[in-house]
């Protein structure tokens, strides 16, 4: 029997029950007859929750770039790997078939090598949405390089803490990338973000805007002519089955982001397991994942996942809003996409604009539509369920996260019945409980608790790069022995999970997952400012926006409030980025802060929600006058 597609409810069933029984032979035999391996493993697993010490299929060998790319050659070495559609619609979309991606992805991996690049190096890649990306993404898997791609959205500052922080060797970029109507000039952003690294040693740059650039001698270098001069052919380098892959980096709800790393073998099992599976993936299917590489949805279900399964997958370069807001509609119905995944957000904002740009389009082809990084509201599910998927399209609604390297809870297209805001039922292999706060798992349905996984599944990123104590204090130390998530979720009358949100300091604006600290910081950073504190509040568009609570200094200057306001959000742009930025500010006297000098930001959440009924236990406040200051000042 084999457990690699699940077909129907009862087998769901079946496999799951297999899968907590029996871990190791469920993921063994899936890994043992999908994959191609130099060696097998000894033990499937092995590890200590409390710890943070998981390894998956110790001791096997393999590369995945053997897995995603080589081993289709025979068979579909002339079948479209990835569709190209670029930013302006006039200009052609590109189909690089697995043979062409293949030889992509051999010529960059000998730059690199070339270029002095080899195993275990770190190399950072910021690209816009533009095939090079997953090329690039590839390469550095093929020869053991690890990929940390930052977002291409990410300001000179953020970058340059990331690539200090995994001490990257290289860094490929372009001249500037297209987003809609906008060129974004991201070479001048990696000199900007350079200026405070030693470690870079080289630049490779992607011509594709033809913005001027500055090109510094002996580092920086084109990166065409270097391929065209390389050969076509690369030996994939012997990975061990716990080599990192990627480093990730994610918002902590403190301090500095977190660099998520990623194995090999787990992280190509869970990836191309779950993608077979929650969108019921056959052979003939064109998939497309609207969000950017740059984050981990892109990375498992634009690059590894549909590769690994031999798909078709589409690298959109644009946004959904241009030329106008029919895009996402006329690319459906141009490229016959037949799964399609994206944001919440995104449909939200869809939605608002007259049915006529989706009207116009036939989406005919679509099978399965899916959602993902938020929790989708009941209106935009049936907004999607009904205008998108025509009703008869299953919506997943796929919880998951940076840290998890794949879907977790999801419902599986076809098989699981889906239910508007539920993400249903977990995954084979994955084993959520609810938590409660004396740390009790919560039994039985129709409960509500702290999020957890208990047991490992082969795709859980191993460590925070540079910093493995943090990883332990982050996921297994709030609940000992298991992977706390950071969310809060119920599960109803029949075991079907809802995700309710952030339980921590976390907020997820527009799908984007935003630490507090980096953006308080940023605006603490403006010389007016003494003190900040942000937090999220609802957003019919966003899900959630950014409200900030700032204490100016006492100078006596008096300042245009309008203009401080401006200047604060510039602030943060320079150093976190634009999609960071606050959607409204509350000048303040105080902060509500217990005696720890803790910011109770359960009070200023409810004050940025409009909602002053129950403030509940202020007891350990300071100074708890500051409530009625702040509540007057909000309204
Ligand atoms: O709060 C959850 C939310 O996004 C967080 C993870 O963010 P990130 O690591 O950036 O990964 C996003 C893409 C996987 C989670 O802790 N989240 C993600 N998917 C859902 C969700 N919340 C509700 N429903 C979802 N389907």
């Amino acid at each position: 029997m084999s457990y690699y597609k699940v077909d129907n409810l009862e087998q769901y069933f079946k496999h799951y029950n297999k899968s907590v029984r029996e871990p190791r032979k469920f993921w063994g035999k899936i890994a043992e007859e999908n994959f191609t391996w130099y060696q097998q493993w000894d033990k499937v697993v092995d590890f200590n929750m409390a710890e943070g010490d998981i390894k998956w299929f110790t001791e096997a060998k393999l590369n995945i770039t053997k897995n995603a790319i080589d081993r289709h050659l025979n068979k579909r070495g002339d079948k479209t790997a990835i569709i190209f559609e670029p930013n302006n619609p006039e200009e052609e979309a590109l189909h690089i078939t697995y043979n062409d991606l293949h030889q992509r992805v051999c010529k960059m991996a000998n730059v690199l090598r070339d270029q002095g690049i080899a195993k275990g190096d770190r190399v950072c890649i910021y690209l816009p949405m533009i095939p090079e990306l997953a090329v690039a993404l590839l390469a550095c898997a093929r020869i053991g390089a690890i990929h940390s791609v930052i977002f291409a959205g990410f300001s000179a500052d953020a970058v340059s803490n990331r690539i200090t922080d995994s001490g990257c060797k290289m860094v490929i970029t372009a001249d500037g990338g297209f987003r809609g109507s906008k060129t974004i000039a991201l070479k001048e952003i990696i000199d900007e973000a350079l200026e405070k690294c030693d470690s870079v040693e080289k630049i490779l740059v992607v011509k594709r805007t033809n913005t001027q650039v500055n090109m510094m001698e002996g580092r920086d270098q084109w990166i065409q002519p270097l391929l065209d001069e390389a050969s076509d052919n690369s030996i994939a380098e012997i990975m061990d089955a716990e080599d990192p892959l990627f480093i990730l980096y994610t918002s902590g709800s403190t301090g500095k982001p977190k660099g998520m790393v990623h194995t090999t073998a787990g992280y190509m099992v869970q990836s191309a397991y779950t993608f077979k599976n929650v969108f019921a993936y056959e052979e003939t299917d064109v998939f497309w994942c609207t969000a950017d590489i740059g984050w981990i949805t892109g990375h498992s279900y634009i690059v590894y996942g549909p590769l690994l399964n031999g798909a078709t997958t589409v690298i959109f370069e644009g946004v959904p809003s241009y030329p106008d807001f029919s895009r996402f509609w006329q690319i459906i119905e141009k490229h016959k996409i037949t799964q399609f995944y994206t944001a919440p957000t995104a449909i939200r904002a869809l939605a608002k604009e007259n049915l006529e740009y989706i009207n116009k389009y036939a989406l005919k082809s679509l099978k399965v539509i899916g959602s993902v990084g938020e929790p989708i509201n009941e209106e935009a599910w049936h907004w999607y369920n009904d205008h998108v998927g025509a009703k008869k399209c299953p919506v997943v609604d796929t919880w998951w996260q940076t840290e998890t390297g794949g879907i977790m809870i999801s419902p599986l297209a076809f098989v699981t019945p889906t239910k508007p805001t539920y993400a249903t039922l977990p995954l084979p292999g994955i084993q959520p409980v609810l938590m409660d706060e004396k740390r009790n798992e919560i039994e039985g349905n129709q409960v509500v608790g702290s999020l957890c996984i208990k047991f490992p599944w082969p795709g859980i990123a191993r460590t925070i790069w540079g910093d493995h104590k943090r990883y332990i204090d982050t996921y297994f130390s709030a609940f000992p022995g298991k992977f706390f998530t950071g969310d809060g979720a119920l599960r109803d009358e029949v075991g079907y999970y809802r995700i309710t949100g952030r339980v921590d300091d976390v907020v997820i604006v527009s799908g984007h997952n935003l630490g507090t600290a980096p953006i308080e910081d940023a605006i603490n950073e403006h010389p007016a400012v003494a003190e900040s504190a942000i937090v999220g509040f609802p957003h019919d568009v966003k899900g959630k926006a950014l409200y900030g609570y700032v204490i100016l200094k006492e100078t006596g200057e008096i300042r245009n409030k309008e203009n401080l306001f401006k200047e604060i959000n510039q602030h943060i742009s320079d150093h976190v980025g634009p999609i960071a930025k606050l959607d409204k500010i509350q000048f303040v006297d105080g902060l509500p802060k217990t005696r720890s000098g803790k910011i109770m930001r359960r009070i200023l959440r409810k004050i940025a929600e409009g909602d002053f009924s129950n403030f509940g236990d202020t007891s350990t406040l300071l100074n708890p006058e500051i409530i009625e200051h702040i509540k007057e000042g909000s309204k």
